[in-house]
């Protein structure tokens, strides 16, 4: 059930609607991402900080909320300039943040409220430097495309460690599970 980053990116883009005039106008505002990203990331830390098992697992090492910070900026200002004009470079850097965080613990329930506070904070600072609703609807595309990352890590490492322990086929496991789901 393993994903290739890139062509999950590609299925992303087109689901989610990210076009090239999205890409473009985030390019150009990759300076505003960047002298902005470190307003965010105290909003998106703070956020976290408020809820007690989030919070445990930000101050679980010394200087994990600090080094946190600095890698926010960079995923922030990522956003903007696509690294690689979006391509294998950013899908597998989206897919390595997405495994890093299964290996933590950090489930869909920590992570969709995250992204959301991403991207209403971003919504409210774009409308207070006067910056136009496609930036935002672009922001918004890209941000859903981060997540659906670190959602499908989740699936994908959760499914292959069942079939990798019990030997299933992946046609049994799903079947077990639409079963399973059935009888909830
Ligand atoms: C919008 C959702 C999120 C984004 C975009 C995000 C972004 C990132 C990035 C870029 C990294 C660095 C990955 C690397 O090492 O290459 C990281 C690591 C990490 N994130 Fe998140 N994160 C999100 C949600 C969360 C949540 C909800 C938590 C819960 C507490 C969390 C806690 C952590 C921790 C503990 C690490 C590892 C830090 C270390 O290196 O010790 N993240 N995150």
């Amino acid at each position: 059930m393993a994903i290739e980053p890139t062509a999950f990116m590609t299925k992303m883009e087109t689901r989610i609607g990210l076009t090239s005039e999205d890409k473009s106008i985030l390019k150009s505002h990759a300076d505003w991402g960047l002298a902005n990203a470190s307003t965010m990331a105290d909003h998106f830390y703070t956020y976290l900080g408020r809820d007690e098992e989030m919070n445990a697992i930000l101050n679980k090492s010394e200087g994990r909320i600090h080094r946190l910070h600095e890698t926010f900026i960079q995923w922030f200002h990522q956003m903007f300039t696509g690294m690689d004009d979006w391509g294998k470079g950013y899908a597998d850097c989206r897919w390595h943040i997405g495994l890093v965080h299964v290996k933590i613990g950090i489930g869909p329930q920590h992570v969709v409220p995250a992204m959301s506070v991403v991207v209403h904070e971003v919504g409210k600072q774009l409308r207070i430097d006067g910056k136009s609703e496609d930036l935002q609807d672009a922001l918004g595309r890209i941000c859903m495309i981060d997540l659906a990352f670190i959602e499908q890590a989740y699936v994908e490492v959760s499914s292959s460690a069942v079939l990798r322990e019990t030997g299933w086929s992946e046609a049994l496991f799903k079947r077990l599970i639409a079963t399973g789901a059935s009888s909830m």
